[in-house]
Parts: structure tokens; C-alpha cells; sequence
């Protein structure tokens, strides 16, 4: 089949892909949904996601109380309207998941567990053991079987989104439109606004035969996750290269605060494989080579419940002092959770046994765990607003690849899980509305064309390079210039060699050229995609001159509300190039302050 007609699409089969499906479905059964995936759904990263999902579920708790750890947490970036309508709904999706199946963790009196996370001031995480996502994945994946309206594309890559020109409201302007897509013939008569490009759809590879299809729909929502394989050092499996951020943007959507990028502070050196925040909310230590509890230096009220960023820069920090351990993978700090025994161990903790026996060869009941800090997390994305639509017509977004934002410039860990259901959710629901008022314009065969000649043309393609040289170089740029303390000097060296490297691209060869699962093709797809995330991370980082959550200036040590108070957008202008414009934070009523903790 070379083509699909749906009533909406989603790219991503994760945790928010997969919840916006089910949203949709259930809110109108008439409706076609159509999952596509680059990997199989339970595949997805979310699958890896440890300690738990945030959410008032305790007496001790309230709204009130989650809303300011994640506006403080943000560094005032947040927006607050959307953290409140996130928060809200948080605790709805957990108790909704527990319906669909999922096991959560208990307390001793049968109520569903929570532990304590960095920069939340009370015990809010629920979880699942520390295979949170796995078990949660894995009940909305089944949960999404129920429902015969959503179809899936399992193992489809998404090369890119299709606009159009709506034809709701506006003036006609037919020449407009045929200057904008000069090749393309309108033998009908079409009522066209030339100002306001639409998403009618996108261009898929099957990647188990190379066969290209297009896909017709309403509405379309990106949830493929965030971007961390653009560092070389990361948590991020391999699947997350921005695709959704990309695609979105070659689209003409807004992207937004992108330059704000999440180091966990527990990663294993060499693999980079996360050593989940709940070891320490369930009572582990940071030690430096002193053997000293080194957070007491930095945050004597929080210790190691800090928040990420403040954790990260402090072990960083201890390191550049002399007060960290050398390996051959660099140098790192320990994690102990010997004193909580073997039981506590094996019962909350056993993922981070097994990870660490694997791929530490340590016994954390016996030894303390090498953690340094390691890549984690996009709080930027595709701007959404609370309704997780796009700045583009008939794109949505929701869960990594957006950003609405709750997280601003540091997300609180577990918020995210939460994140996916809620605004997975709002994405399905909104989609489901729109499509009683929008149709369904086709995917034209001169798209699908176009994209089967560009793919042939990277096929046939000589050159000097490969994938992998150049997506090294890309990863080894943004991991030295675009880490957890950056500078203007840094910035710009890091985004012109990335300009220049970009020029490579045309200069790779693909060694593979059969059509059958060709993952060389995907991966030059994927670096594609990877240098629109890295561009727009280094451009967003040079124009935010302060230090605010995650992005740490060492030009500009202090956070500055009186100029940057403000999200970065970025979009791509009239001659293809990325422009910078700025937009407001939404204030409701937690007025900015100093940040302490
Ligand atoms: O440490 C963790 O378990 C990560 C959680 C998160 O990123 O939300």
C-alpha cells in the first residue's frame, strides 16, 4: 500500500504517542487513528524510563505545593498556566493507569507507594519498582489494543511532514501558493489562504522493505522524544534524535527553548545507562574521594534531593577540585546505597543492582555504584500551548518533543512520565475535536515523488564520508561546547564547526544501498535531523547571556530576570536559515524569586 487516509496521525508509539491514541479513540470510536513508529512500540524509550511518575496521590501533598517545586524547579521558566492544568491532571492519569492495569509499587497499607525526588518538598514520585516505564509502556501498549479504530505502522520512519495551504477563512491566493510549490500543477479550482501553511499529512519509509508511503491526515502529533543523541555522552537510547523537532521544523513550526538541556546527575561512565533519582530518594549518598557526603557543600537543606541541575553542577564542581575518582572512562563520583541493605535493595531497587553488576561490575550492595553526570533530557521542543497544538495548523505535539512549558529550564525528574499522559491525553482529545471541523486534504503522488527521488538520489550518492564519522564528530562538538557549563567563545566555535560539518552531509556515502532494513539510510535521515537540534541548541545558548536552571554561563554566572525572563523561539525564515525571536513567560502567581532551595 503506498498510501494511508486517516483522521489522525501520531509519529511516535511512546508513552504520549501511545496515550493520545487511546485518548482519541475513546473520545469518538469513528474516528481512524494511525500509530507510526521507527520502532516497534514497545521499543520505545519510555520503556527505560526508572524512578517513578509525579503526582499529588498523599494527604501530605497539594496542587499547591507541586506547582511551586516545578515553577522553582524551572528556574521561573515554566509556564505557569500549563503547570497548573499539568498538575491537576497528573494524579488522574496515574489512578487511570492503575485502571488499565499497571502495578504500581505499594505501601504497607496497600496505598500505591510514593517516594521523594530531587527538588520536590514532599514524597510525590509513584513508581514501579525502578521499571516505572517499562510496566507503564507496556499496560497503555495492551490498553491500546482494546480499541479497533487505532491502526499501527510498527517499524515506519517519518522522513518528512507535508503542508498545504488551509482552505478554511482567508483570502484566495492561488499564485501565492504555486510560487510557494512552484512544481506542483492545481487543475482545480482551490480556495486557498496563502497564510496559514497547514500539516495535511507526511512521508513514511517502511523500513522493512524501503518503500516509501504517504499519508493523508487531519491532524498529525509528533511524540518520537527528545534529542540527547546529539551528545556523545547520554541516557538516550539510540532511537532519540529529535526526529518530532525536526520534522516540525522543516514543517515551519516554532521551536522553543531549546538551548536548555538536562544532565542527570547519576549516569554509568562509558555507557552513559541512568542510575535512576530513586536511588537517592530512597536514601542513597553522593561521596567524593574524601568519602565525604559532598552536598553539603552545595545544598545542606536538600543534600542529594536537589534538584538535577544544582546536583550535576555539584559533582562537576568536587571533579574540577580534585575530589572526584579517575577512571579510564573519565572521572566520576560514587553513589552509595550499601546501608540500605540487600533487601530494600532487591525489592526497590533492582534494576540499578542488575545495571550496575552489567555494566559497572559493581554489586551495589556491597560496593558504591561510579556515576557522573550524563545527558538526559530536552526541556525544549516543539512550542505547544496548554493544548498542546503547535504554532502550525494541524500540529500537535506532546510528551519530550514538545514544549508547552512546564519544565522551563529544569524539569524536576518524574514530572516527565506524568507529562506524557497528560498532555498525550490533551493532544489525542484536542485532535479528536478537530477533526469534526477540518477535512482531509490529499497527500499528492508529487510529494511522495519527490521524497522517493531524494531517497534514491542519497542511495546513488558518492562521497568521502559516512554516517558514523560525521554523526561522532556531531555528538563529540555539542558534548565539549555545549555541556553543563558553556561560554560565548565555546558557543560559537561549537556552532561553526557544526555549519561546516553540516556541509558533510553531502559528502557521505552510504555503504549499504539495498532497500531492506537499512539502517545506514535511517541514521543519515536521523543526522539530518540531528543537526537542526544541535544549531538550534548553540543559537538558543549564545542569546540567553545568563545562567538559568540547566544552562550555566560561565560568561554570565547570574540568572537575569530583567532581560531573560523569557523563552527562546526558533524558527526557520524565508531563506532557510534559523532566526531567534522571543516570547513571555506566563506568569499567574508564583512571581519570580531567587531560587533557594
Ligand atoms: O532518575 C530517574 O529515574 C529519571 C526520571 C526522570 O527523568 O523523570
Amino acid at each position: 500500500m503506498s498510501s494511508f487516509n486517516t483522521d489522525i496521525a501520531i509519529i511516535g508509539g511512546g508513552g504520549a504517542g501511545l496515550r493520545a491514541a487511546i485518548a482519541a479513540a475513546e473520545e469518538n470510536p469513528e474516528l481512524s487513528v494511525l500509530l507510526i513508529s521507527k520502532v516497534y512500540p514497545v521499543r520505545s524509550h519510555t520503556v527505560s524510563a526508572e524512578g517513578g511518575i509525579a503526582g499529588v496521590m498523599s494527604e501530605d501533598d497539594s496542587h499547591e505545593k507541586h506547582c511551586f517545586d516545578t515553577i522553582r524547579g524551572s528556574d521561573y521558566l515554566a509556564d505557569q498556566d500549563a503547570v497548573e492544568f499539568f498538575v491537576n491532571e497528573a494524579p488522574k492519569e496515574i489512578i487511570q493507569l492503575e485502571h488499565w492495569g499497571c502495578p504500581w509499587s505499594r505501601e504497607e497499607n496497600g496505598d500505591v507507594a510514593v517516594r521523594a525526588f530531587g527538588g520536590m518538598s514532599t514524597k510525590r514520585t509513584v513508581y514501579a519498582a525502578d521499571k516505572t516505564g517499562f510496566y507503564m509502556l507496556h499496560s497503555l501498549f495492551e490498553r491500546s489494543l482494546k480499541y479497533p479504530n487505532i491502526k499501527r505502522l510498527d517499524e515506519y520512519f517519518v522522513t518528512k511532514l507535508v503542508t498545504d495551504f488551509d482552505s478554511t477563512g482567508g483570502e484566495t491566493n492561488n499564485e501565492k501558493r504555486a510560487e510557494a510549490m512552484p512544481s506542483e500543477k492545481h487543475t482545480e479550482a482551490e480556495n486557498i489562504s496563502a497564510k496559514t501553511p497547514r500539516v495535511i499529512g507526511c512521508i513514511a519509509m517502511n523500513l522493512q522493505t524501503g518503500e516509501l508511503v504517504s499519508i493523508s491526515a487531519k491532524t498529525t502529533i509528533l511524540a518520537t522524544g527528545g534529542a540527547g543523541k546529539v551528545y556523545s555522552f547520554t541516557t538516550n537510547a539510540l532511537i532519540k534524535t529529535g526526529d518530532g523537532m525536526a520534522l516540525a521544523y522543516k514543517a515551519g513550526a516554532e521551536l522553543k527553548d531549546m538551548e536548555f538541556v538536562q544532565f542527570h546527575p547519576t549516569g554509568l561512565p562509558r555507557t552513559g545507562i541512568l542510575i535512576t533519582e530513586g536511588a537517592r530518594g530512597e536514601g542513597g549518598y553522593l561521596l567524593n574521594n574524601l568519602g565525604e557526603r559532598f552536598m553539603e557543600r552545595y545544598l545542606p537543606n536538600k543534600m542529594e534531593l536537589g534538584p538535577r541541575d544544582i546536583i550535576s553542577r555539584s559533582i562537576m564542581s568536587e571533579i574540577k577540585a580534585g575530589r572526584g575518582f579517575s577512571g579510564p572512562y573519565g572521572e566520576y563520583v560514587h553513589l552509595d546505597i550499601r546501608h540500605l541493605g540487600e533487601e530494600k535493595i532487591n525489592e526497590k531497587l533492582p534494576l540499578v543492582r542488575e545495571m550496575s553488576l552489567d555494566f559497572a561490575g559493581v554489586d551495589p550492595i556491597n560496593e558504591p555504584i561510579p556515576v557522573m553526570p550524563v545527558v538526559h533530557y530536552s526541556m525544549g521542543g516543539v512550542a505547544t500551548n496548554v493544548n498542546a497544538k503547535s504554532s502550525l495548523k494541524g500540529l500537535f505535539a506532546a510528551g519530550e518533543t514538545a514544549c508547552v512549558s512546564i519544565n522551563g529550564a529544569n524539569r524536576l525528574g518524574s514530572n516527565s512520565l506524568a507529562e506524557c499522559l497528560v498532555f498525550g491525553a490533551r493532544a489525542g482529545l484536542e485532535c479528536a475535536k478537530e477533526c469534526k471541523s477540518s477535512k482531509l486534504i490529499h497527500v499528492s503522488a508529487r510529494e511522495l515523488a519527490d521524497e522517493e527521488n531524494r531517497i534514491a538520489e542519497l542511495l546513488q550518492r558518492t562521497g568521502s564520508k559516512t554516517v558514523a564519522t560525521v554523526k561522532t564528530k556531531l555528538q563529540e562538538i555539542m558534548q565539549k561546547h555545549a555541556g553543563i557549563e558553556r561560554d560565548h567563545e565555546g558557543l560559537v566555535i561549537g556552532l561553526n564547526q557544526i555549519l561546516s560539518l553540516k556541509r558533510e552531509l553531502k559528502n557521505i556515502e552510504l555503504g549499504d544501498k539495498a532497500k531492506l532494513f537499512n539502517t545506514e539510510l535511517t541514521g543519515y535521515l536521523e543526522l539530518e535531523n540531528m543537526f537542526v537540534i544541535a544549531e538550534a541548541i548553540l543559537r538558543s545558548a549564545l542569546d540567553r547571556k545568563e545562567s538559568r536552571g540547566s544552562h550555566t554561563r560561565s560568561d554570565f554566572t547570574e540568572r537575569n530576570d530583567e532581560e531573560f525572563l523569557h523563552h527562546t523561539h526558533v524558527l526557520q525564515d524565508q531563506k532557510a536559515t534559523m532566526s531567534l525571536s522571543r516570547k513571555p513567560v506566563t506568569i499567574t502567581k508564583w512571581k519570580p524569586q531567587p531560587r533557594v532551595y
